[in-house]
C-alpha cells in the first residue's frame, strides 16, 4: 500500500536546498500541499534570498504538485507566526511540520564565540520551538499533527568543533520527548531524524564517492514515514546512504547500594554492576526512573508496606 498525503498540508523549513528540498518535493509528489520555507542564507546563516525556495516551488509545480514559498527566518517568532498565518489563509490547516532549517558555526569550544553559540541555538533549537509553537494549537484543534525535528549524530554522539551545534541538536530531542506526552491526546506525533547526507553543509567534509552515496534521496523516506498517518512516536530514525536505524536513550538497570556503600568509593567498587548492559531499558516517560529507584530502594531496605 502506498503512503500518501492527499488533503494534508505540510510546512518544511529550510527547504530551498539539500535535505529540506528533497523532503518538500517528495511530500508534494505524494499529494501534500507544501509550504517551502527558506531564509536563503549561507551555511553559516549569513545573508538571505528568496531564490532557492521559489525554485523548489517551481519544481513542485512542474511535477503537478501544489506549493507556496515563504522566506521566514525560523529564529524569529513573528516571521514564523506570519508563515503559519499565510499557510492557514491559503489552505486552512497544518498537518505536517518538518523542522529542517539549519546552519553551522563550527569552532573548537575554546575558540567559539558565545555569539556564534547563541546563533546556532537560535536557529536549531528556537527555530524548531518557534515553528512547533506556532502550529501546536492548530494541530491540537485538528486532533492531528505530525512533527519531525532534525537532530544529528553530532548531538547524539559528539563531534569535535561542534559544541554549539551538538547542544542544539540534542536539545530538540528533549523537546520531542515532552511534546510527545503533551500531544498524545490530540494524535500529535513527534519524531526525530538523524540524517547523514551529502549537501552543501557537508561537502567540504566528504570524499566525492561518499558524497554521492549519501544523497538526500536516501534520507527522505525516513521523514515520509515519520509524518505518515501510521507514524511511530518518540522515535529517532537515523538515515543515510540507504541505511535506516533507530537511536535510543537507554538506562542500565543499575544497583541499589547499602547505605554504608552510598559513597564515591562504593560507586567505584560497584562500577561493573552499575554500568552492566544486562537489563538496560528505555523509559516511556520521566516517571520510569524514580519509580525504578524507589522500588529498588524499598527492596534493598526490606520495606513491605
Ligand atoms: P543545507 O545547508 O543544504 O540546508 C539548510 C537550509 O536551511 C538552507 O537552505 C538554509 O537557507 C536554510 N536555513 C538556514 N537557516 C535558516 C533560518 N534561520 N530560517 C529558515 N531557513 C534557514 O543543509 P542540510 O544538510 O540539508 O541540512 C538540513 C538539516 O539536517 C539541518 O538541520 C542540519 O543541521 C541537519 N543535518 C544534516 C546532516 C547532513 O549530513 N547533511 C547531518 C545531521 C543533521
Amino acid at each position: 500500500m502506498s503512503i500518501r498525503y492527499d488533503g494534508k498540508v505540510a510546512i518544511v523549513t529550510g527547504a530551498g536546498q539539500g535535505l529540506g528540498r528533497r523532503h518538500a518535493i517528495e511530500l508534494a509528489r505524494r499529494g501534500a500541499k507544501v509550504v517551502v520555507n527558506d531564509l536563503g542564507g549561507g551555511v553559516d546563516g549569513s545573508g538571505s534570498s528568496s531564490e532557492a525556495a521559489l525554485k523548489v516551488v517551481e519544481e513542485i509545480e512542474s511535477l503537478g504538485g501544489e506549493a507556496i514559498s515563504n522566506g521566514a527566518n525560523v529564529a524569529q517568532y513573528d516571521e514564523v507566526q506570519a508563515m503559519v498565518a499565510q499557510t492557514m489563509d491559503q489552505w486552512g490547516r497544518v498537518d505536517i511540520l518538518v523542522n529542517n532549517a539549519g546552519i553551522l558555526r563550527d569552532k573548537s569550544f575554546s575558540k567559539c564565540e558565545l555569539s556564534d553559540f547563541q546563533l546556532v541555538m537560535n536557529v536549531h533549537l528556537m527555530g524548531t520551538v518557534n515553528c512547533t509553537k506556532a502550529c501546536w494549537d492548530i494541530m491540537r484543534e485538528q486532533c492531528y499533527g505530525r512533527i519531525v525535528v532534525t537532530t544529528s549524530c553530532s548531538g547524539l554522539y559528539g563531534q569535535f568543533g561542534q559544541a554549539n551545534y551538538g547542544s542544539a541538536k540534542m536539545a530538540v530531542v528533549g523537546l520531542m520527548n515532552t511534546l510527545v506526552q503533551e500531544g498524545h491526546k490530540y494524535d500529535i506525533r513527534v519524531n526525530a531524524l538523524s540524517p547523514t547526507a551529502g549537501t552543501r553543509m557537508t561537502e567540504s567534509l566528504m570524499e566525492e564517492s561518499s558524497f554521492s552515496l549519501l544523497s538526500p534521496e536516501t534520507v527522505t523516506p525516513a521523514v515520509l514515514y515519520m509524518v505518515s498517518a501510521d507514524a511511530p512516536n518518540k522515535t529517532i530514525i537515523c538515515a543515510g546512504a540507504g541505511n535506516y536505524a533507530i537511536a535510543k536513550i537507554i538506562e542500565t538497570e543499575g544497583i541499589w547500594l547499602n547505605p554504608e556503600d552510598q559513597t564515591p568509593e562504593g560507586i567505584a567498587a560497584n562500577w561493573t554492576a552499575i554500568s552492566s548492559a544486562e537489563g538496560e531499558r528505555q523509559f516511556a516517560s520521566a516517571e520510569g526512573q524514580p519509580l525504578k529507584f524507589i522500588a529498588k530502594a524499598r527492596e534493598g531496605l526490606g520495606l513491605t508496606d
